[in-house]
């Protein structure tokens, strides 16, 4: 049996678009275990089994399989159980998760085959772009790029005595796919240079502790104004949070959620926020989340 925890995780983080991600606070469970049989049985013990597979469509054993089809193991029967506390097309990264509990949970009960790196190449492929999975493999802030071969990347710890990520996470889905469909095929150049500049002094700014940079820094021109339209209220909660003293707010992945990074001594933040969406946007729900510097871990074993 193996027993595998997962952190949600934010991509973009306003100027990074594919290539910039954090691990959070907030995990999914994948629980696998060869049952000397044969066949395939999958439970998920929370609500997202209302719309998650329980069968071999699933993405944690259709990630497990990948691993199982690489290596040449055949596992003698296979029973899931999956715990997902992340949610489901908010733009936390529950499809990466997914992806990654799959791939460490196989690749434990194969005897460790894949290195690291060819986890992570993997989980990529399946994912289509690396900003969700490295951190969710490896935890912390990840830059990343992906080659023909392999994800070239660097991790880097946030400091977690500092720092907070404050979700705003509206109850209604929003697919990656019709928030890809808005983007325009090319942009002016001038936008182009501006996210460059900005996903650099970014880099840097978290890396170095700078962290005052971080309203400038979130700056974005490729990807968020042209998904507005599909967030209702996005506008108005990123003021919001402003207001109350955020160092920089983003949308998180494709969205609909949005993340307000904050200091962690900003314990007034939650609370102001909370009651507005309480009185005046219901369907909108708060969630203060750590950074998670260990990424995906074997947290049991037998
Ligand atoms: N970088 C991706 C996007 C994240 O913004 O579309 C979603 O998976």
């Amino acid at each position: 049996m193996v027993k595998v925890r997962v952190p949600a995780t934010s991509a973009n983080i306003g100027p990074g678009f594919d290539s910039m991600g954090i691990a959070l606070g907030l995990y999914n469970y994948v629980t696998a275990e060869e049952t000397g049989g044969a066949g395939l049985t999958i439970k998920i013990t929370d609500s997202s089994k209302s719309f998650l597979p329980e069968n071999e469509n699933n993405l944690v054993y259709r990630s497990m399989k990948r691993v199982f089809d690489i290596t040449g193991y055949k596992p003698r029967g296979l029973k899931l159980t999956l715990k997902n506390n992340i949610m489901v097309t908010r733009g936390l990264g529950s499809s990466s998760a997914g992806i990654v509990g799959g791939i460490v949970a196989a690749n434990r009960l194969c005897g460790d085959e894949l290195s690291m790196d060819e986890l992570l190449k993997l989980a990529a492929d399946i994912e289509g772009h690396p900003d969700n999975v490295t951190p969710a493999l490896l935890g912390g802030f990840t830059v990343n790029v992906m080659t023909k071969n392999a994800i070239r990347y660097v991790k880097t710890e946030l400091d977690d005595k500092a720092l907070r990520f404050a979700a705003l996470v509206p109850d209604f889905y929003l697919q990656t796919k019709k928030s890809r469909g808005v983007l325009p095929k090319s942009v002016p150049h001038g936008d182009a240079v501006y996210n460059t500049g900005h996903s650099a002094l970014l880099t840097a700014s978290l890396i170095s502790g700078k962290y005052e940079n971080i309203r400038t820094a979130v700056g974005d021109k490729l990807h968020q104004n042209y998904r507005r339209r599909l967030i209702p209220n996005m506008d108005s909660l990123f003021r919001l949070c402003y207001d109350n003293g955020a160092l920089g707010v983003y949308l998180s992945g494709a969205g609909p959620t949005i993340i307000a990074i904050i200091e962690a001594d900003n314990r007034a933040f939650g609370c102001s926020i909370s009651r507005v969406l309480l009185d005046k946007m219901k369907d909108w729900k708060l969630h203060i989340l750590s950074p998670d510097n260990i990424g995906a871990s074997i947290i049991e074993n037998n």
